[in-house]
């Protein structure tokens, strides 16, 4: 999965940053959907990797996460941002997370770890129970 990351990082558009990001996410069937991020001069319009590789999966009908590898630039260890792990909820609140730094090390964690009071709407009670 770090394998795939690091293949979609090359494709990333970053030229205001100059840091780019790679994302494979493991979806139930056993595909793997990639993402990486996409910046814009308007910088707020910015997709970030984990979004991109979502949405493929989402797009793909993949709605069952497994696991998310994340790869992203300088030594460090690169973690989803707030919105990716907000929207990466959606679908998979409880989705393990691994990145790797520079050297090679990994670091794994679950979703509910890094956002631990996610947002969500009771479907239920919007739906009348
Ligand atoms: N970025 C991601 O792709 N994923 C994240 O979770 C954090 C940030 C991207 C967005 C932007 O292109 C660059 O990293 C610097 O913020």
């Amino acid at each position: 999965m770090i394998e795939y990351a690091r293949a979609v990082r090359n494709h990333a558009y970053a030229p205001y940053s100059g840091f780019k990001v790679g994302a494979a996410i493991l979806g139930r069937s056993g595909r793997v959907y990639t993402g990486c991020n996409v910046e814009n001069a308007s910088y707020g319009l910015t997709i970030c990797a984990e979004r991109a590789a979502a949405a493929r999966a989402i797009s793909d009908g993949e709605r069952e996460f497994v696991c998310l590898a994340l790869v992203g630039s300088g030594e460090g260890f690169t973690y989803p941002c707030g919105a990716c792990l907000q929207v990466l909820a959606e679908f998979a609140p409880r989705l393990n997370i691994i990145t790797v730094n520079k050297a090679g090390q990994t670091r794994k964690n679950l979703l509910e770890e890094l956002l631990p009071q996610v947002f969500a709407l009771n479907r239920e009670e919007f739906n009348g129970g």
